[in-house]
């Protein structure tokens, strides 16, 4: 893979060093860092796409001139020709939402049939998945997470108390059949418990046997496949979904997802040993965003006003007006250590082009009192007492959308650029300048 790399010291762009590699993009805040746009970019030289974790959750959104096409399950290399994509056994799949994933980009003209893979390992997930997310959600009130409703929580649940089903059933009809009916008995009992509607066992199953006969040709041993592919020297690109501090052991709980949205998760979810891992990219938005609930020490009305007037952050999947705030390096530099991030992909600078003054999170005060913290609590409590303290910096006044070139960017958005990368602790090897693919800036 190309990453363009520099020797510290010595300036941007001395040279490009071509590396070779095994790569694991992850989103460093709390998701929706443009991470489907810099694997579309990266893609370009690597042979495989894999995704490991999450499920229809995801939201990765992709501009392709004047097409744009969000991804929900299928990893973001789908538009390059002669690119193989994996579905990982560590996602989380709706069959009937994977088939409309798959006939919509048909229908746009983009091939999905043997550059698709999925692991027989993955899970399903199922309407009373769905239906439990929504009805637990209802119930917690004030206190919901604010999920996706796609069912994911009750799906990783299932998995993990070893009562899920996985592709390896829904391919086979009987088998399928007597496992379902047995999940449904149970799923139905607890659904009456929480006061919340039964499902219908006959028309889920005609659906799901619908889906599988769809779904089948593309059902295999995903692991052996990979190491098959790396046998031959191939160069795989793991896509990290949702980020860092939505991961299940390393978020801010409860307010996560159900998966390690960590580096870590890539390996579990795809069958790849750490040790063949090379290289480990985080993702930023050039300031943070949140959709859901739970603690964002550095939300900022006036920006997230700022950035919804200009038709910027509206969610992905669920179409929710993402919570704005400014860039928090304290969190990013955690995520860097979390994850072994080596390079750093900044996105959305362009969104930060209109601001006299920009403020950076370099460190947090409890109730804005005592000692400066430079680690996030782990106490999501404790995490929402938390009162930035900021550095600030001079904003470019400069629109950046159309450069091309790191020397051309305004040298305060260099400058700006360059703290943040050094903040999180990772070398800074892109900067993206807009939604494009041609928006991107490689070091
Ligand atoms: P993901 O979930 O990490 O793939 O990110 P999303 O696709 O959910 O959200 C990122 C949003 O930012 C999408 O609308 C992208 O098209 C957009 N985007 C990515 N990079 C840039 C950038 O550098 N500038 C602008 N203006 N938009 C960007
Ligand atoms: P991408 O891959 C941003 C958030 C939800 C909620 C919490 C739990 O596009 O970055 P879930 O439905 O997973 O149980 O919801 O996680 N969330 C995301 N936020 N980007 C995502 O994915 C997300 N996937 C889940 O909003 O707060
Ligand atoms: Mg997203």
């Amino acid at each position: 893979m190309a990453i363009f790399t520099h020797l510290a010291g010595l300036g941007p762009a001395l040279f490009a060093l071509k590396i070779m590699s095994n790569t694991i993009l992850v989103g460093s805040q709390w998701g929706d860092e443009g991470k489907g746009k810099i694997i579309d970019v990266l893609t370009g030289d690597v042979d495989i796409v894999v995704r490991s974790q999450g499920g229809n959750n995801a939201g990765h959104t992709i501009v392709d001139g004047d097409k744009k096409y969000v991804l929900h399950l299928i990893p973001s290399g789908i538009l390059r020709k002669g690119k193989v994509c994996v579905i990982g056994n560590g996602v989380v799949i709706d069959p009937v939402a994977l088939v409309e994933e798959i006939q919509g980009l048909k229908k746009r003209g983009v091939k999905v049939d043997k550059n698709l893979l999925i692991s027989e390992n993955a899970h399903l997930v199922m309407p009373y998945h769905r239906s439990l997310d929504e009805i637990r959600e209802a119930l917690k009130g004030k206190n919901k997470i604010g999920t996706t409703k796609r069912g994911i929580g009750p799906a990783y649940g299932d998995k993990v108390a070893r009562t899920g089903l996985r592709m390896a059933d829904l391919i086979r009809p009987d088998v399928f059949k007597e496992k379902l009916d047995r999940r449904i008995k149970e799923n139905n009992a607890l659904l009456k418990g929480l006061g919340g509607k039964s499902i219908n066992g006959t028309k889920v199953l005609a659906d799901y046997v619908k889906a599988a006969k769809v779904l089948k040709p593309f059902v295999i041993n995903t692991v052996s496949y990979l190491h098959k592919a790396m046998e031959a020297k191939k160069e795989i690109l793991f896509e990290g979904a949702q980020g860092t501090f939505l991961d299940i052991d390393h978020g801010t709980y409860p307010f996560v997802t159900s998966s390690n949205t960590t580096s870590g998760g890539a390996c579990t979810g795809s069958g790849i040993a750490p040790n063949r891992i090379d290289m480990v990219i985080g993702v930023v938005k050039a300031y943070t965003t949140r959709v859901g609930e739970g603690p964002l020490p550095t939300e900022e009305e006036v920006l997230g006003d700022m950035l919804h007037g200009m038709g910027r952050e509206f969610g992905a999947t669920t179409g929710r007006a993402r919570r704005c705030g400014w860039f928090d390096a304290v969190a990013t530099r955690y995520a860097s250590l979390v994850n072994g991030v080596d390079e750093l992909a900044i996105t959305n600078l362009d969104g930060l082009d209109g601001l006299e003054e920009i403020l950076i999170c370099t460190g947090y005060r409890i109730d804005g009192k005592g000692k400066v913290l430079d680690t996030p609590p782990s106490d999501a409590g404790e995490l929402a007492r938390c009162k930035p303290v900021y550095t600030s910096m001079p904003g470019w006044l400069t629109p950046t959308d159309k450069i091309r070139k790191y020397k051309d960017l305004p040298g305060k958005a260099r400058r700006y650029a360059e703290t943040i990368a050094k903040l999180s602790g990772a070398k800074l090897s892109i900067v993206s300048v807009g939604p494009g693919r041609e928006q991107t800036i490689h070091l």
